[in-house]
């Protein structure tokens, strides 16, 4: 949901800003745009368009100096157009500012601008706080001390702006100083030597500097070519605490990979042992969670659980709640983040709730911890980056730890969460009936997930031929049952975020009761047949739909018998536990999109209409 980069130090400021949008670009990639000040004028060049077409642009247009901000556009506001591009600038030619998140109030505020002489350029909303900044400048008095008149008017127009906002700007009477300030879109400020720079996450500055300052709602970053302050809206200095990132930024980079996501997929088994690491007790009998800031004695008391979370993290909630009803039968709830957010819904007194998120910014999922924090409840969150708003709004929470995911469509974040989730399960199974043989198996059994994942990439080749073959469907269905329902949903969420297919995913069972009219020749279903209980009820399922010349593609145990011609096409997972079962049957459906979507010449990291970062409402 957009991303933004602001550098004031000593070097080229165009080349480092060009740079940090490239790695933000899957936050959005309707238009960019970056501006630098020189000798007191504000140069700006944007474009509709990925940051590579304003790289171009740029380079025509020789622009260079040493403080500068630059954006990477999802468009909410107003069309994709160059005008609606960021940063934007004042109509007084004062002020330039680039903006991620909503500006909820600017139409009162733009009549309101209108009224006292100023224009407008574009439909957004970002300009009317560009001009706001430039409206409340005009009236602050000049300073000889204390905080600058640069600052005080971000400031004062902060204040009546409601909505969300990561902003940086510059103002043409301040050379070498970038304001920068937030709420609820995320703001990081690097320490570098001699330079500082502001982003939306870490990997836009990473290749310059590990140091970093996460920026909380309601904190004004004021930069200096010589040094940084931080203040609150209400004027109160802030102690800035510096954090070290932990990660490269080749770990950012995708290497011989095609593509980010084909990087992250083969990534998994690596990104599960991270995942893992250190979270098993002593005896091997169950998971430890140094994070949860919850005692043993108060995980007993719990007698429910809330899961909230939005796309890909649904999912992995959903296949969470299977296991913990399945191992230590505690009844859990999961909804969707922005629907239990207005949905008011009766939650029992003593629920423990979580929410899971990749990024940790979604700005839904984050509204519904704070809901669910207002209602008195404790919240703990499963989430990847560090430092993330929804890690620290959390009471306590498990870190994913596999490293940056570039990827729109999440593959190593979502099989981690299912790992973390089959954790949980362990934990609350081992507190109340499992027996501890049972536990020392369950542990066996997730120690052994990354090698089983190993072993289920090998299908990769012949995943790719059978995609050769179905690339060219309009329509697919994805059945799965239990633990797997999710993954059917996951597999078709997969396949229509990057490949444009439409696809569903539904319980098999179910399937008879409406998806059935759909299938034809035309209409493939890729089917979860594991070794199972259920396993004959599953191929009954099969033989409906080959019955209506259906075609087959089943993702099966290998070792189990498929009656013959039953499906067209076998991608066999290995036999395993059942809670690290959803985890190899994520593989196969993550490289069988990946594959169509690359036979389709999609853009797979950067899927049309799609953020990774859902900042927005
Ligand atoms: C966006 C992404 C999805 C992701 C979802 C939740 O819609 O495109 O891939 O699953 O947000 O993201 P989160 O960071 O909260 O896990």
């Amino acid at each position: 949901m957009c991303g933004i980069v602001g550098y004031v130090g000593k070097q080229n400021a165009v080349a480092i800003i060009l740079e940090g949008l490239k790695r933000l670009e899957y936050r959005g990639y309707d238009s960019a745009g970056v501006c630098v000040e020189k000798g007191r004028k504000l140069d700006v060049v944007k474009k509709t368009g990925r940051v590579d077409r304003l790289a171009k642009e740029v380079a025509k247009s020789r622009l260079s100096g040493t403080t500068g901000i630059g954006h990477t556009r999802w468009a909410t506001h107003g069309g994709v157009t160059d005008a609606n591009a960021h940063p934007h600038v004042s109509s007084d030619g004062r002020f330039a500012l680039i903006h991620n998140g909503v500006i909820e109030n600017y139409a009162q505020m733009k009549k309101f601008l209108l009224g006292k002489g100023y224009t407008f350029k574009s439909e957004t909303d970002t300009e009317v706080l560009c001009n706001l900044i430039a409206y409340h400048y005009a009236k602050e008095p000049k300073r000889a001390k204390g905080p600058s008149r640069f600052v005080e008017s971000v400031r004062k127009t902060l204040r009546h702006v409601e909505g969300t906002y990561g902003i940086a700007v510059l103002c043409v009477d301040f050379p070498g100083e970038i304001v920068g300030a937030r709420k609820a879109s995320p703001l990081i400020l690097g320490v570098g030597d001699q330079e500082y720079i502001l982003a939306s996450d870490a990997s836009a500055l990473v290749s310059r500097t590990q140091n970093v300052v996460y920026l909380k709602d309601g904190e004004i970053a004021h930069l200096t070519p010589k040094a940084f302050s931080i203040s609150t809206l209400d004027q109160d200095d802030v102690s800035p605490v510096v954090d070290t990132i932990t990660w490269s930024v080749s770990d950012a980079e995708k290497g011989a990979h095609a593509h980010f996501m084909e990087k992250e997929i083969f990534e998994q088994p690596t990104a599960l042992e991270n995942a893992m690491r250190g979270r098993f007790s002593a005896d091997g009998s169950t998971a430890q969670f140094g994070g949860l800031n919850i005692t043993p004695g108060e995980f007993r008391e719990i007698e429910r659980f809330m899961f909230c979370a939005c796309g890909t993290a649904w999912h992995a909630c959903l296949v969470t709640e299977h296991l913990i009803e399945r191992f230590a039968r505690i009844p859990v709830e999961v909804d969707y983040a922005s629907e239990f957010r207005y949905r008011n819904s009766p939650l029992h007194p003593r629920t423990l709730f979580f929410v899971m998120s990749q990024s940790g910014e979604t700005i839904d999922t984050l509204a519904a911890l704070r809901e669910a924090k207002r209602k008195g409840y404790r919240v703990m969150a499963v989430n990847n980056v560090v430092g993330s708003s929804i890690a620290r709004e959390a009471d306590g929470g498990i870190y994913q730890h596999v490293g940056p995911e570039v990827g729109v469509a999440s593959t190593k974040a979502f099989t981690s969460q299912l790992l973390i989730g089959a954790m949980i399960a362990l934990y609350l199974a081992r507190m109340r009936d499992m027996s501890f043989s049972d536990g020392v198996e369950y542990v066996e059994a997730l120690k052994g997930a990354p090698d089983l994942v190993r072993h289920a990439l090998k299908q990769a080749p012949r995943i790719r031929e059978i995609a050769r073959k179905y690339a060219g469907y309009h329509d697919m269905l994805f059945l799965g049952r239990l633990s797997l329902f999710p993954l059917a949903l996951e597999g078709a969420l997969k396949l229509k975020e990057i490949s444009y297919i439409h696809a569903e995913g539904y319980p098999a069972a179910e399937m008879k009761h409406g998806p059935i009219a759909l299938i034809s020749e035309k209409c493939p279903a890729v089917f979860f047949a594991p070794k199972s209980e259920i396993f004959s009820k599953i191929v009954s399922s099969m033989q409906e739909i080959k019955a209506r010349k259906g075609p087959i593609i089943a993702i099966a145990t290998e070792g189990v018998e498929l009656p013959k011609g039953v499906a067209d096409d076998v991608i066999p997972i290995p036999d395993c536990h059942e809670a690290v079962l959803p985890i190899v049957a994520a593989i196969p459906v993550q490289l069988l999109s990946y594959y169509i979507a690359v036979e389709r010449g999609c853009d797979v990291d950067k899927p049309r209409n799609l953020a990774k970062s859902v900042t927005v409402e």
